[in-house]
C-alpha cells in the first residue's frame, strides 16, 4: 500500500495558509489539519485554567489533558475545546500571541506531535501550520511555503477583521505580525523555515483562486 499522501503548507501568519489550506483541501476531497488551532486550542485551555505561562510542566500537562475536536460546520470548522466551542475565541489576536508563547516549548509540540500524524487518514491530507513539511509530515509528498509581504499580511489581517467588526490599527497588526515572525523564527525547535524540498509560493499580489490553482498544479495524480 502507499503512504496516504500529504500535501504541507507551511509559512507564516497571514500569508494565507489558512484559507489556502481548506480550499485545496475541499477540490482534493483530502481531510484537513489546522495545527495552529491545535496551539490554539491548548493556549485557550491554559488561559481557562489560569495557568502559568512561565510554568512549562503545568502548559505540558494541560496540552495532554485538554481534550480537543473539530466539527464540520457546513464547511466552517468549529473547534471544541473541553466540550466548550472555542472558535470564535481560537481566532483572537490574544489567543494567537498565547499559542506563539506555548509553541516554543518542545515538550508541547513533542506531545501534539502524534495528535497531529492521526489525522493522516485515506483519501489524503492537507497538513497547515509552520513545521508540518519539516517536522511533522518530513516524507510529504508535496511541500509548499507560502509567504507575502510583512506589508500584505497586515494588509489581509486588517481587512478581515474589519469585515468582522473589529477595530485595529494597521500599524499596531504589522508591529504584531513582524514580532510574532522574528519569535517563531528564531526558537530552538521547530523554526519557521521552509523544508529543503518545500515549493516557496509568494503570494503578494495573487488572488487565493490564483494561489489554490497553483498548489493544486504541484499535487501529482494518484497512480494508484
Ligand atoms: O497559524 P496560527 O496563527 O493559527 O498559529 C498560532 C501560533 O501557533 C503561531 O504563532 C505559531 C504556533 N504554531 C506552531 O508553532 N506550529 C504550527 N504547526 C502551527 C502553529
Amino acid at each position: 500500500m502507499p503512504p496516504v499522501p500529504v500535501l504541507t503548507i507551511d509559512g507564516p501568519s497571514g500569508a494565507g495558509k489558512g484559507t489556502v489550506s481548506r480550499l485545496v483541501a475541499g477540490r482534493l476531497g483530502w481531510h484537513y489539519l489546522d495545527s495552529g488551532a491545535l496551539y490554539r486550542a491548548v493556549g485557550v485551555a491554559a488561559s481557562w485554567a489560569d495557568l502559568d505561562l512561565s510554568d512549562p510542566a503545568a502548559l505540558v500537562h494541560c496540552t495532554f489533558d485538554t481534550d480537543i475536536r473539530f466539527q464540520d460546520d457546513g464547511g466552517s470548522l468549529r473547534v471544541i475545546v473541553n466540550g466548550t466551542d472555542a472558535t470564535d475565541e481560537l481566532r483572537l489576536e490574544t489567543t494567537g500571541t498565547l499559542a506563539s508563547a506555548i509553541a516554543a516549548i518542545p515538550e508541547v509540540r513533542a506531545a501534539l506531535k502524534e495528535r497531529q500524524r492521526a489525522f493522516r487518514r485515506e483519501p489524503g491530507l492537507v497538513a497547515d501550520g509552520r513545521d508540518m513539511g519539516t517536522v511533522i509530515f518530513p516524507d510529504a509528498t508535496t511541500k509548499v511555503f507560502l509567504t507575502a509581504s510583512a506589508e500584505e499580511r497586515a494588509r489581509r489581517r486588517h481587512n478581515q477583521l474589519k469585515e468582522k467588526g473589529v477595530s485595529v490599527t494597521f500599524d499596531g497588526l504589522l508591529r504584531e505580525i513582524l514580532s510574532r515572525d522574528a519569535r517563531d523564527a528564531q526558537r530552538a525547535v521547530a523554526p519557521l523555515k521552509p523544508a529543503d524540498d518545500a515549493v516557496l509560493l509568494d503570494t503578494t499580489g495573487l488572488s487565493i483562486d490564483e494561489v489554490v490553482d497553483r498548489v493544486l498544479a504541484l499535487v501529482p495524480a494518484r497512480a494508484d
